[in-house]
């Protein structure tokens, strides 16, 4: 048996991604239907700060979060990583958290660092943390990534998921490079839509091996 298939963790996923899976509310459809597609899509892989703050503002109420399939995968690399030090950029609700974090628990403990900067969503994802029975191994951090992963990082991460403003993914990249120890996984989600940080993994080969998995996730290793 593992974290992520028993209770509490198990009937807590069941229930977010039925949440998550749910038709939006009136008011979030109402405030994402106002932009076009081609505006959703420009704004939310902005590097600049006004614009991806005004789409995953909107976004507020939103999961956002990793299809079931993803958050299997993220807990199966977890645990054939052994990782036990990680980094997540982009926290939403706490679904892709949960299951690196399960990954945590049953490789023995560690710990995870993960980002969010919609303050309602915070909260949301702490609660969820507390329910899931896994709030002692996951360390969120308020604010802007640019800021809250440029500091007090462990000396070695061993897995990262980029899950948050595209446009970021180069930058929160750089910021987390020198940690990664030979070996360690990144995972980024939806990476189509950051062509420079799939430029940057895919034509370094004597820093990354690197494939495009699933539907749409790019799965990085570091290599020395
Ligand atoms: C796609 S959702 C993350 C979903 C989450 N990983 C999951 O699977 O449940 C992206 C989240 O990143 C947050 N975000 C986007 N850019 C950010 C930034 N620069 N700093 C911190 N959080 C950010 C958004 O508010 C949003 O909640």
């Amino acid at each position: 048996m593992t974290t992520l298939t028993t209770a509490p963790l198990a009937p807590l996923l069941d229930r977010l991604f039925a949440e998550a899976e749910a038709p939006p509310s009136p008011a979030t459809q109402g405030a994402l239907a106002r932009l076009t597609p081609a505006e959703r899509s420009h704004l939310s892989a902005s590097t600049t700060e006004s614009n991806y703050r005004t789409f995953y503002g909107l976004a507020k109420d939103a999961y956002l979060a990793v299809s079931r399939e993803t958050g299997t995968l993220l807990y199966l690399l977890a645990r054939t990583a052994g990782a036990r030090s990680m980094v997540e950029f982009g926290t939403s609700f706490g679904v892709s958290t949960l299951h690196l974090a399960a990954g945590l628990r049953d490789n023995g403990g560690g710990r995870i660092i993960t980002t969010e900067f919609v303050p309602s969503k915070a909260a949301r994802a702490r609660e969820n943390f507390a329910a899931g029975g896994l709030a002692d191994l996951i360390e969120l951090r308020e604010g802007d990534a640019v800021q809250t992963l440029s500091r007090d990082l462990p000396g070695q991460v061993d897995l990262v998921l980029l899950d948050g403003a595209k446009g970021l993914y180069p930058a929160v990249l750089a910021l987390l490079e020198e940690r990664l120890r030979p070996g360690a996984l990144v995972v980024a989600d939806n990476a189509d839509r950051s062509p420079e940080y799939l430029r940057r993994v895919r034509s370094a080969p004597d820093r990354y091996v690197s494939v495009p998995f699933a539907a749409d996730v790019e799965l990085s290793m570091r290599t020395g």
